[in-house]
């Protein structure tokens, strides 16, 4: 069985990045991520990554740079991240989130990232801190 690539942005504006709070599932809600979801079939990632955070948050996006790296949520599923820039738009939490925050590089630990998300988080606060 191939693997289900779910996609994520870490979506950077003026040296801060988003964090998304989950609404749902049960187990995930009040976890923080980074906003993206599961590949539809045939989708290319960054055309998925515009979909999602069009549907999630309401705003036209461009992914930049995929963050290097893979990383499993559950047997099937990988995770692959990229920097985004914002074309248009405020983000709002219209679908999956209760709570956007946009953190600076000395906040980024103040939410509770979900685990998986941790690795591409600390990579995207290293660069933005040399910015
Ligand atoms: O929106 P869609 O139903 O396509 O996907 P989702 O429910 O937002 O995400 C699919 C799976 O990826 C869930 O199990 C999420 O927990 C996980 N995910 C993650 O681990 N990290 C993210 N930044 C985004 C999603």
């Amino acid at each position: 069985m191939s693997e289900r690539v779910v996609v994520a942005g870490a979506v950077c504006h003026r040296g801060r990045l988003l964090a998304a709070r989950r609404s749902a599932p049960e187990e995930l809600a009040g976890r923080w991520e980074l906003p993206g979801g599961k590949l539809e079939p045939g989708e290319e990632p960054e055309d998925a990554l515009v979909r999602e955070l069009r549907e999630e948050l309401g705003v036209v996006a461009r992914p930049v740079e995929r963050i290097p790296g893979r990383w499993t949520l559950k047997p099937g599923y990988v995770l692959e991240v990229w920097t985004v820039r914002l074309l248009s738009g405020d983000p709002l939490p219209l679908e999956d989130h209760d709570e956007l925050r946009w953190l600076g590089p000395d906040e980024a630990y103040t939410v509770d990232w979900l685990d998986q998300d941790r690795p591409a988080v600390a990579e995207v606060v290293r660069r933005l801190r040399e910015a």
